[in-house]
């Protein structure tokens, strides 16, 4: 345990981003939450900052503009975030699609990918309306596929890598502290 607050202490006196990246239903936001509280930073969601800055959900911003507009406002976004340190990050699912937004991310950030099966994607997202993408098509075999699609991306821009199948919020923020500290 005291080993642990050792760990927490030198994660807090870092001032790289923590950034969250994985598919959608794989916890981003929710372990942002609870890392945000443990490490004492401050967290932002970039979904949420592209809702502010557009006035608008992102369904209505898909069904608006489509997709490729929605993917500009998040470079947009990610580019902004960028220039800030300290900060606990949670990224949309696909913020890894183009690998101009990776290697921002990366000039002053450290990468953690939450991983899950598609049967608990399937099953935590389940009745949920807010992903454009998965409307009509919420289903694991679908999920499975648009997964396996960016995997390899995924698993590129990772420094860390945690799984969060049958894991709690805390083990979660736990191994991530663990995991980054061995970084250095
Ligand atoms: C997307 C994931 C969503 C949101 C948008 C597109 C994706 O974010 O950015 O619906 O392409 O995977 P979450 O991962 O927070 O659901």
């Amino acid at each position: 345990m005291e080993n642990f607050n050792l760990m927490k202490e030198s994660i807090i006196k870092k001032d790289y981003n923590i950034i969250l990246i994985g598919f959608m239903g794989t916890g981003k936001t929710t372990v942002a939450e609870c890392l945000s509280e443990m490490l004492q930073k401050k967290r932002v969601d970039t979904d949420n900052l592209i809702v502010k800055s557009e006035g608008m959900s992102i369904n209505d911003i898909f069904k608006k503009y489509g997709e490729e507009y929605f993917r500009n406002c998040e470079s947009r976004i990610l580019a902004e975030i960028r220039s800030q340190n300290g900060l606990i990050v949670s990224c949309g699912g696909g913020a890894v699609l183009r690998d101009e937004n990776i290697q921002l991310l990366k000039m002053n950030g450290k990468v953690v990918l939450l991983t899950a099966a598609p049967e608990t994607i399937y099953k935590r997202l389940e009745k949920n309306k807010d992903r454009p993408l998965l409307s009509n098509n919420t289903n694991a075999e679908f999920i499975a596929g648009l997964m396996e699609k960016r995997t390899d991306k995924y698993v590129k821009a990772a420094d860390i890598v945690i799984n969060t199948d049958s894991k709690t919020v805390l083990e979660i923020c736990d191994e991530l502290i663990v995991k980054l500290a061995a970084l250095d």
